[in-house]
This record gives C-alpha cells, structure tokens and sequence, in this order.
C-alpha cells in the first residue's frame, strides 16, 4: 500500500531508502555505487526533508520498504533550480521554474518493478498538490522511469539538458 509520511517518519526510513536507491540505481544506465547511495541519503536527510513542500510516498509489504519517491517546492536559491536556469532559455525558467514542485527521486526495488508501484508512488505524490507546474530531470534515453513520466502526462521541456538527461514538466490540475 502506497503512503504518504511526513518528514520524521521520512528520515527515520532513511536507511531502508538507501538500500532501495542503492538496488534501482545500482544498475544499467546508472551504475551508482554505495558511496553514491550514501551521499545521496546524506543530502535526503540533512537538506531535502527540511524543504518547504516536503512530500514522500512510500511502499511497504509486511513491513519492507519497496518503494519510494519524494519532492519538494523548487526555487531559486536551490542548487538545483539555480543549475536548470543557468542551462535553459530565460523564458522556459520563467514559465516554469520557481513554486513549483520539483519531483525528486522514485525508486522501486528491481525484484518488485513492473508491477505498478512506481505508478501508485506517483500518483500518490502528485495528488492534490497546490503547485501549478511541476518538473523534473530524468535520463534522456528510453528507460522505464522515463515511459512512467510520458504516459503520466509529463512532457519534455528540454530533451537534452546537460548531455545526459532531459527536462520534463507537467502542468498540475
Ligand atoms: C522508474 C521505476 C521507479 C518504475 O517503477 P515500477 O514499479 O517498475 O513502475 P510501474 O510498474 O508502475 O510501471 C510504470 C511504467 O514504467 C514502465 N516500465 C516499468 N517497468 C518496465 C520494464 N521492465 N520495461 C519497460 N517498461 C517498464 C512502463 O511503461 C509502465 O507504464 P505502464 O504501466 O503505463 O505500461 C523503476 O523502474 C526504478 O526504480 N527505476 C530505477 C530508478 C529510476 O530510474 N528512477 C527514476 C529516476 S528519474
């Protein structure tokens, strides 16, 4: 069952995050290492669950974490929103960046994709939310995240950002 937690319950999970982002990002085309998976449950913890706009969603069965996916509200000022402005044209960042929700991370467990979760943690994020845009960065090559965000209403705003990956937004209701 998909879950939305708010930032405690997000940071004492943390842990088990980091062994589902280790596993989804561990392979082909990414082939993160464990020190990889480290930082980034260093910067999770420390920096992302303190933005304004946190949301998290979760998938657990008989108590295993199999999923997960975060956000938050971007803005300039964030390293992130600052290095997409800088690459893009002035009038794409103008119309959607800052306010908006930035779609963080979604990972699911390699044994437990295809079955829907990734979908279910989605949509789970997304509802409801007050942004008026949302965007994202993801691989720019045919990968299973990226078909995900194509038939869940997500366009690309830029195929090819910085060589290796594409700028998606999608308007929110
Ligand atoms: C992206 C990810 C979270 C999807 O999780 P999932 O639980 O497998 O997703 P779902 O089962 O809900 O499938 C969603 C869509 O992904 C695609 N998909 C999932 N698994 C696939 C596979 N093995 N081959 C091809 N497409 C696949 C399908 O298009 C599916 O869409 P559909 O239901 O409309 O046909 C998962 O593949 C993952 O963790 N990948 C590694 C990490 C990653 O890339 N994260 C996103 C970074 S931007």
């Amino acid at each position: 069952m998909t879950l939305l937690v708010g930032r405690r319950a997000a940071v004492r999970l943390a842990d088990e995050f980091r062994e589902v982002y280790a596993a989804a990002f561990g392979t082909e085309p990414y082939f993160e290492d464990a020190e990889q998976a480290e930082t980034w449950r260093q910067t999770f913890t420390l920096r992302h669950t303190g933005r304004e706009g946190f949301r998290c969603a979760v998938v657990r069965e008989k108590g295993r974490v199999l999923g997960f996916g975060y956000g938050y509200t971007g803005g300039y000022g964030q390293w992130w929103t600052d290095r997409v402005a800088s690459l893009i044209a002035p009038e794409l960042s103008a119309e959607w960046l800052g306010d908006h929700f930035e779609f963080v991370e979604l990972a699911v467990l390699p044994g437990h994709q295809g079955r829907g979760l990734g979908a279910a943690l989605h949509d789970a994020l997304l509802a409801g939310l007050p942004h008026r845009r949302a965007v994202l960065s993801t691989w720019r090559f045919d990968t299973p995240a990226r078909r995900l965000y194509l038939n869940r209403g997500w366009s690309a705003l830029v195929e090819d950002l910085d060589g290796e990956s594409s700028l998606f937004g999608r308007v929110l209701p």
